[in-house]
C-alpha cells in the first residue's frame, strides 16, 4: 500500500518520500446535513483511500503532484491561500494547521506525492481522504501533537475557508476516525463519538456503494442553499441550531416558517430521530434491521430536502426491487453515490438489476462496488511497528 504514491513521488521529485501515510474515503450510513445543523451522524470509512508519499525540504517551498494530474504544483509556505483545484485542499490544511497555533514561520517546507483510488466527486469524499492523509502527513514532518479532532478540525477549516465548500465536520471524523467493521456514530454538537459495530460479517451483509457518476460541487449551488436555507429555519424559529428541536416541536415551526424552510427543517429534525434509532437497532438487534430506516431518510432527502436526482431516486429503487434491505443517498446529494444494505447472496442480483435500470433509463451506467467499513487515516512506512504501520497522533 502506498507504492502507487511513492512512485509518483520517486518520479516526479528524483528522491525517496520520507514516510507515507493513508487517508480512506466514507460512506454514510445515515445522518445526512445534520453535521452542520449540530446534529447526528453515522459514518463509516471505506476500504478505499487517498495516500500521500512525503519529505520534508530543507527550504519554504512545497512541491504538490497527483498519479492524475501529473504535473508538479510549486508553491511555497507563505503563498497558501487563492488556489484553484486539488493542491487547494492539502494546502488549505497546512493553513488551518497555522491557524491552530503551528508557526508555519518555523516548519519546513515539503513535497507529497498523491495517489487515490477513491472517485472524485462520487460522494465517496475523496477531499477528506486527502485532507486527513496531508494531515497526518504534516503531523509526522513537523512533529506536531494535534490530536485526531484537531486534525478533523483543520481539515473542515481547509474546505470551508481555502476550498470554499460550506461542508460540516462528518467527512473529516470518519477518515479519520474509522474503525474496521464499525460505523462511527458522531454527536456534531459536543463532538463526541463512539464506534458502534455493524457486524455485517457475521450477519452475511454487505454494503453495496452505487456510484452513479453524476458529479457534484459542494462548492457551489444546491449544498450551499440548503445549509442557508437551515439558517433561515434556524433564525426564524428562534433556536441556537436546528439539533435544539424535537419532533414535538415541528408543529409549531410549520406555522412560523415558509412551507420551503419548513420541509428542510423537518429533514433535519427527522433525520436526527433515524440516526438515534439506527443506533438503537444496531447495538440491540443489529445490521439487519435498519432498513427501513434507510429508506425513509431516503425519501426525507428527495422530498423535504429536495437534494436527490432522478438518477439515486432510481438506483435506490432498483435496489430495493431486486431485494436490498433498505436504501438510501449517501452523502451530500445533487449527484454522487447511493447506497444499499443487501444480503451477501444479492449482491451480484441487486448490482446487476441496478445497472439494467439505468441501461433501461438512457442513464450512464453506474460504477456499483462492495464498501467494507474500515480503519481511519494512519501513517505507513517510517518508524513502523511489528504490524507495520504507526498510528497518527
Ligand atoms: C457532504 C459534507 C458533509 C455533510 C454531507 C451531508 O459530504 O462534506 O459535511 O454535510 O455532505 O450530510
Amino acid at each position: 500500500m502506498g507504492t502507487a504514491a511513492a512512485e509518483v513521488f520517486g518520479e516526479a521529485f528524483h528522491s525517496d518520500p520520507e514516510g507515507l501515510s493513508r487517508g480512506p474515503g466514507r460512506v454514510n450510513l445515515i445522518g445526512e446535513h445534520t453535521d452542520y445543523n449540530l446534529g447526528f451522524v453515522l459514518p463509516f470509512a471505506i476500504d478505499r483511500e487517498v495516500r500521500v508519499a512525503f519529505a520534508a525540504r530543507a527550504d519554504r517551498k512545497i512541491r504538490l503532484v497527483t498519479a492524475l494530474a501529473g504535473q508538479v504544483f510549486t508553491t511555497d509556505l507563505d503563498s497558501l491561500l487563492g488556489v484553484h483545484g486539488w493542491p487547494g485542499y492539502p494546502l488549505g490544511v497546512v493553513w488551518a494547521l497555522g491557524e491552530l497555533g503551528v508557526d508555519l514561520k518555523t516548519v519546513s517546507g515539503f513535497d507529497l506525492g498523491i495517489d487515490s483510488d477513491l472517485p472524485i466527486g462520487a460522494g465517496l469524499s475523496s477531499s477528506a481522504a486527502l485532507e486527513s492523509a496531508a494531515a497526518l502527513a504534516l503531523s509526522s514532518l513537523w512533529g506536531l501533537r494535534l490530536d485526531r479532532m484537531e486534525l478533523a478540525r483543520a481539515g473542515q477549516r481547509a474546505e470551508n475557508v481555502v476550498v470554499g465548500a460550506p461542508t460540516g465536520v462528518m467527512d473529516q471524523v470518519a477518515s479519520l476516525f474509522g474503525q474496521p467493521d464499525a460505523a462511527i456514530f458522531l454527536d456534531c454538537r459536543s463532538l463526541e463519538l463512539e464506534p458502534v459495530p455493524l457486524g455485517l460479517a457475521d450477519a452475511e451483509l454487505a454494503v453495496l456503494v452505487i456510484d452513479t457518476r453524476v458529479r457534484h460541487d459542494h462548492a457551489t449551488g444546491g449544498y450551499r442553499q440548503r445549509r442557508a436555507e437551515c439558517e433561515q429555519g434556524v433564525a426564524a424559529l428562534g433556536v441556537g441550531s436546528l439539533r435544539d428541536l424535537e419532533p414535538d416541536d415541528l408543529d409549531r415551526a410549520a406555522s412560523q416558517l415558509d412551507e420551503v424552510v419548513f420541509r428542510r427543517v423537518r429533514h433535519v429534525v427527522t433525520e436526527n430521530q433515524r440516526v438515534l434509532a439506527a443506533v438503537r437497532l444496531l447495538r440491540t438487534e443489529g445490521a439487519g434491521v435498519i432498513g427501513e430506516l434507510l429508506d425513509a431518510s431516503h425519501v426525507s432527502m428527495r422530498d423535504d430536502f429536495e437534494i436527490s436526482t432522478a438518477e439515486l431516486d432510481l438506483a435506490v429503487k432498483a435496489a430495493r426491487n431486486a431485494g436490498a434491505l433498505g436504501a438510501r443517498m449517501t452523502g451530500g446529494g445533487f449527484g454522487g453515490s447511493a447506497i444499499a444494505l443487501v444480503s451477501c447472496g444479492d449482491v451480484a442480483s441487486v448490482s446487476t438489476a441496478v445497472t439494467a435500470a439505468f441501461a433501461a433509463a438512457g442513464y450512464r451506467a453506474p460504477e456499483v462496488s462492495v464498501a467494507t467499513p474500515s480503519a481511519g487515516a494512519s501513517l505507513l512506512g517510517r518508524g513502523a511497528g511489528p504490524g507495520g504501520e504507526v498510528q497518527g497522533p
